[in-house]
């Protein structure tokens, strides 16, 4: 449980894409590390590791090849996890903020900044790659949730809905292309905003949507008769989720609601639950509530809970309506 060496070879094979070169068969360690850009003794060292742990094979001296272990890890898999793996990339590179952990447990600084001398959301906005592909790894998990909230809403009783920290636009995207009725609009960062038009066209709904670049930390300059915020409170304190609660209450029109998705604990879950508790606090000092700690947030955002709908995996779409 408490080995490290394991974990950094497997995400430094990942990083270097081993797995994807050598796929159709077993190659040389010197046509490897040139393919991969790296050097080949330190490489053959972490390759050699692996393999006495069940990753890769050896089948001769200095020849190394695939195995369902190492198979697992191509990048080309849909919903792999080489990309949350990859240390060049936003949350295999937030991974290495857990040096910092025992550091924030002992009050004195956030993981994150003292790992990388700013928090993650600037890093983010200073490095194109790294929000990139951020984004990506959120369009893959949403990928895997839009489907389940888009139907276990009326969203068709809304003429006009937006996603706040929409992201790329995977939520609000499939919202439009279940109810052929309302409009969207997504409001975000200027970097995932960029993405989001590109994605909504890609999706044929971009007739139908608007993007806007704003932050939440504003008042929101758009208005509707849905707010969805989704897998966004998490990466929050809770004075910082209750004041971008209290702007998508005040971005409603008369009547409308403020929908929150948020993974939520179950006896089933915990395992996922704190995982995701704990990875909050290392990367963006947020953290992950329980129903009871969501409604106080959104009390405080002057918010009030009026229905709750528990998905089949794990999520819930939490309706509130604004205390005016
Ligand atoms: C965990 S992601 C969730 C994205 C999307 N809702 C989803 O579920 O795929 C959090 C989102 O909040 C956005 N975000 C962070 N800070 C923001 C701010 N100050 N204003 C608006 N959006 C922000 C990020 O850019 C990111 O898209």
């Amino acid at each position: 449980m408490a080995d490290l060496a394991t974990p950094f070879a497997v995400r430094t094979a990942a990083t270097l894409r081993v797995p994807d070169v050598v796929k159709d068969g077993p190659l040389p360690l010197a046509e490897i590390a040139h393919r991969c850009r790296a050097v080949a003794d330190p490489l053959g060292r972490v390759l050699r590791f692996l393999v006495h742990r069940g990753m890769f094979t050896e089948p001769e001296p200095d020849v190394f090849g695939p195995n369902d272990a190492s198979n697992a890890l191509r990048s080309d898999l849909v919903d792999g996890p080489c990309a949350w793996l990859d240390l060049d990339g936003a949350v295999g590179r937030a991974d290495l903020a857990f040096v910092e952990l025992v550091e924030q447990v002992r009050g004195h600084h956030p993981a994150y900044p003292a790992a990388f001398g700013r928090s993650f959301w600037e890093d983010l906005a200073h490095n194109p790659q790294l929000s990139d592909s951020f984004d990506t790894l959120m369009e893959t998990k949403t990928q895997g949730i839009a489907p389940l909230v888009a139907s276990a809403h009326d969203w068709s009783r809304y003429a006009r809905i937006a996603d706040v920290g929409g992201g790329k636009g995977v939520l609000i995207a499939e919202i439009l292309r279940q109810h052929p009725q309302p409009r969207g609009v997504l409001v975000d960062l200027v970097g995932p905003a960029r993405n989001a038009t590109a994605y909504l066209q890609e999706q044929g709904v971009l007739e139908r949507a608007e993007v806007v670049a704003a932050s939440f930390f504003e008042p929101l300059p758009v208005r509707a008769d849905a707010v969805v915020i989704c897998d966004v409170l998490g990466d929050w304190d809770d004075e910082d989720a209750a004041q971008i609660l209290r702007h998508c209450g005040q971005a409603l029109e008369p009547d409308g609601r403020v929908l929150i998705v948020e993974l939520l604990p179950d006896s089933d879950r915990m395992a996922t639950f704190t995982e995701m508790d704990l990875r909050m606090m290392v990367y963006v000092g947020g953290r992950m509530r329980d129903l009871d700690r969501t409604q106080q947030v959104a009390a405080a955002g002057g918010l009030s809970v009026e229905d709750f709908t528990p998905l089949d995996n794990g999520y819930a779409i939490i309706e509130c309506r604004c205390e005016r």
